[in-house]
C-alpha cells in the first residue's frame, strides 16, 4: 500500500485524535525503521520510549511466536503461569519490600490502579501531584496531570481532591502533603513535561512526609522505568524506595502491558474483586514482558544506558556550549535526555528528518531523545552531525 492510500483510510475512518507526521513505517530492526518505500530511518523515539530493546529484538520475536501458538488469552479467571513468573522476574528487580505485582494494559491504566490502591489503603482520597507532570489519559490519571491543556474539555475530573505543586519544591511540598493525603505521585524525571529531572532532596522530603502522614509514595515510571535512566528505576537515582511503582511502556517492548509494584501489605488492601481487568496480565503479554525484565537483566542494560547515555549528554553539552545560546540546557539521565532549544525545537526535527532521523519535540521547545536503548554509537554521532550542521 502506498502512503496516499494510508492517508485517505486513515481520514475516512480513524477517528482525527492525533497530530500524526505523514510517515508511515512498514518494519523496523534494532534503533532503525523502515518507510513504505524502503527508507531507512534512526529512530530517536522509540514509539515513545517503549522499544527499548529495539524492533525485532530476536529474544522478543521468539517469545511472541513461541507464546502465540500455544496461548494468548485465558482471563483471570484462571491461575496464569506466565503471569506469575513475569511477576517474579519484575520482582526480583525491585528493591524490598516491593514484591507483588498486579498487571493492566497500559500506563494509565496502571497510575489508575495505583490511586485507587492508596484510596483504598489509606481510606482518603487526596493526591498531591505536580504541575507540569503527565500521568496518562484515564479520569484519574488526567486528575493528576498537572497541564490544564489535557484536561481542557472533560472537567470537573477528580479536581478538587488534587493539590497540584511545582515540581521540585521542597517548601510546597512540605505545605501540601497532609493527614487528609492518600498519595503523592511523582515522575522520577518528568518526560512528556520536557525531561525535567528531580533533585534528590525533593524525593527525599516527599518519602518522609509520606511516612510522616500516612501517605503513600507512587513512582510513575511509566516512562524513566526498566533501565532507560540508567538505573532499572528511575527512583534510584534518589535513594527512596515508592510504595507503588507504575510500569507500562518498555514492559513489553511494544505490546500493551502495564503493571503496578507494591509491598504485600499494601498490596493486600485488593481483594477478589477490589480491582480487576480482562486481559491484564495475559499469557502473551506477561511472556513478553518477562522476556524484556530478563533481557535487560542479562544484558546489563542499565549499566550500558548510564555509560552511553553519559557519554552523549557530554559530547551534547559540549555542542550545546558551542551553540551561542540556540540549545538553552541539556537535561536528562541516561537515554532520557531533553535538548531546551528555544524556538528551534520543530527546525531541528525537520532537519534530522531529512537527514533520517526521527526526534520527537514535547513541552512546545524540548526536543526529547528517547531512543532504543540498544542505540549505536553511530547513530549518537549521526544525530550530532546533523546537530551541528544545524546549528552552523
Ligand atoms: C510518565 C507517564 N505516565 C503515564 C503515561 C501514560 O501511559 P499510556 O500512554 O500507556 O497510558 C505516560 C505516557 O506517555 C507517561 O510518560
Amino acid at each position: 500500500m502506498k502512503l496516499d492510500q494510508v492517508k485517505e483510510l486513515d481520514r475516512a475512518h480513524l477517528f482525527q485524535n492525533y497530530g500524526r507526521q505523514e510517515l508511515c513505517f512498514e518494519r523496523g530492526e534494532r534503533e532503525f525503521l523502515y518507510d513504505l518505500d524502503g527508507r531507512r530511518y534512526i529512530d530517536m523515539v522509540a514509539g515513545i520510549a517503549v522499544n527499548s530493546l529495539g524492533y525485532a529484538h530476536p529474544a522478543i520475536t521468539h517469545t511472541i511466536r513461541e507464546q502465540s501458538e500455544r496461548l494468548v488469552h485465558v482471563s483471570n479467571l484462571y491461575l496464569v503461569k506466565e503471569q506469575a513468573e513475569a511477576a517474579a522476574a519484575i520482582a526480583s528487580t525491585c528493591p524490598k519490600p516491593l514484591s507483588s505485582v498486579l498487571f493492566v494494559n497500559s500506563g494509565a491504566e496502571a497510575n489508575e490502579a495505583a490511586l485507587k490502591l492508596a484510596f483504598k489503603h489509606t481510606c482518603r482520597s487526596r493526591v498531591v501531584s505536580t504541575y507540569n507532570s503527565f500521568h496518562g489519559r484515564t479520569a484519574a490519571a488526567l486528575s493528576v496531570t498537572g497541564q490544564k491543556k489535557y484536561q481542557s474539555g472533560f472537567e470537573p475530573l477528580l479536581s478538587g481532591a488534587v493539590d497540584l505543586i511545582d515540581y521540585g519544591s521542597v517548601e510546597q511540598l512540605k505545605g501540601a502533603v497532609t493527614k487528609d493525603t492518600a498519595a503523592v505521585i511523582l515522575e522520577p524525571i518528568q518526560g512528556e513535561g520536557g525531561v525535567i529531572p528531580a533533585e534528590r532532596e525533593f524525593f527525599r522530603t516527599a518519602r518522609d512526609l509520606c511516612d510522616e502522614h500516612g501517605a503513600l509514595l507512587i513512582c510513575d515510571e511509566v516512562q524513566t522505568g526498566l533501565c532507560r535512566t540508567g538505573r532499572f528505576f528511575g527512583f534510584q537515582h534518589y535513594d527512596v524506595v515508592p510504595d507503588i511503582i507504575s510500569l507500562a511502556k518498555a514492559l513489553g517492548n511494544g505490546y500493551p502491558i502495564g503493571a503496578i509494584v507494591a509491598s504485600k501489605e499494601v498490596a493486600s488492601t485488593f481483594v477478589p474483586g477490589s480491582h480487576g481487568t480482562t486481559f491484564g496480565g495475559n499469557p502473551l503479554g506477561t511472556a513478553i514482558a518477562r522476556t524484556v525484565v530478563e533481557t535487560m537483566r542479562e544484558e546489563k542494560m542499565d549499566i550500558q544506558v548510564a555509560e552511553k547515555g553519559g557519554r552523549w549528554m557530554e559530547q551534547l553539552r559540549d555542542i550545546a556550549t558551542r551553540s551561542g545560546g540556540r540549545i538553552r540546557a541539556v537535561r536528562g539521565r541516561g537515554l532520557i535526555i531533553g535538548l531546551e532549544m528555544g524556538g528551534d525545537a520543530k527546525r531541528l526535527q525537520a532537519k534530522a528528518l531529512e537527514n533520517g532521523i526521527l526526534i520527537n519535540v514535547c513541552a512546545g521547545s524540548v526536543v526529547r531523545l528517547i531512543p532504543p536503548l540498544i542505540l549505536s554509537d553511530g547513530s549518537m554521532k549521526a544525530f550530532n552531525d546533523v546537530l551541528e550542521s544545524f546549528l552552523s
